[in-house]
């Protein structure tokens, strides 16, 4: 199936008197990873959230191809093929990392549903697993499939991360901050790895990321948020050069708000 194109059209998102996003409007076109950048509090992930239905918008319009999926629940979003990984790492720590990628096929198991016959279920309960040996593998984590998931090092857990939301074979990868935290060596591969598998898997991606060096090396496109506005939409070349996003975000010294990868000069 090809990648889909997401369009996100003057989407707007209130908590009770603040508004975390305005108007926020751009499109992803297919197969192109897509970056949103913003000082911290910018909205960047109550928009991610918007995608995935977590939080509703209270005006606008999201568009995944032709389907509206502005006011769907997220198991329906996820159904047509929406992943993501959350800023704050979410795994299940004392199951297995194998087990944790499991979860990540929830979605796509039918046997609870259709299977009577228990040959059935452990025939697709096999099926799954060996999708998810390959996937670990595709991420450099067929060494720790036994592994408890909470004793994983920093980089792994990363990397277990991404694998899960590999696993719902989406078509649209929403990554919050895939490489905070991570050295600057794993941070590059982590980038590469994005940019593979969105050869691979045919995907479309939507990136948050302070880490501007892994943004200008993978983004096709790069929108800018702050306080809730789109203050700027580009190539990377454009948004770099771009005199509200060097002020807004890239290092003005007056924002005691930024982050320290946020004041990064980009590379
Ligand atoms: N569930 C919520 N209830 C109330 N306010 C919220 C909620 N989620 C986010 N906000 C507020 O919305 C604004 C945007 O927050 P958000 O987490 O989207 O920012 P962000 O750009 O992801 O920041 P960071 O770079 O620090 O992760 C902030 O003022 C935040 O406090
Ligand atoms: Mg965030």
């Amino acid at each position: 199936m090809s990648p889909p194109r997401l369009a996100v059209e003057e989407v707007s998102l209130a908590f009770s008197g603040l508004l975390a996003l305005d108007e926020v409007c751009f499109t992803v076109e297919p197969g192109t990873v897509h970056a949103v950048i913003g000082p911290n509090g910018a909205g960047k992930s109550s928009l991610l959230n918007t995608l995935c239905g977590i939080y509703p918008v209270t005006g606008g319009r999201i568009l995944l191809d032709e389907h509206e999926v502005t006011r769907l629940r997220t198991d329906r979003i996820a159904a047509l093929g929406v992943g993501r990984t959350f800023q704050n790492i979410v795994v299940s720590p004392q199951e297995s990392v194998l087990d944790n990628l499991m979860v990540g096929r929830h979605r796509l198991t039918s046997a609870g549903l259709v299977a009577t016959a228990l040959w059935l279920g452990r025939r697709e309960q096999r099926r799954h697993e060996e999708r998810v040996r390959e996937i670990a593998h595709f991420v450099g984590l067929s060494a720790r499939l036994d592994s408890t998931a909470g004793l994983l090092a920093y980089g792994d857990l990363k990397r277990l991360e991404f694998a899960r939301a590999l696993c719902l074979e989406p078509r649209l990868l929403i990554l919050d901050e895939p490489v905070a935290g991570l050295n600057a060596a794993e941070s590059w591969e982590l980038g590469q790895l994005v940019l593979t598998a969105r050869k691979a898997l045919d995907l479309t991606v939507v990136f948050v990321e302070h880490d501007m060096g892994v943004v200008m090396s993978i983004a096709d496109r790069i929108t800018v948020l702050d306080f809730g506005r789109v203050v700027a939409e580009g190539l990377p070349a454009e948004v770099r050069r771009d005199p509200i996003v060097v002020s807004a975000y890239l290092g003005a010294p007056d924002r005691p708000e930024a982050t320290p990868q946020a004041e990064r000069t980009p590379q």
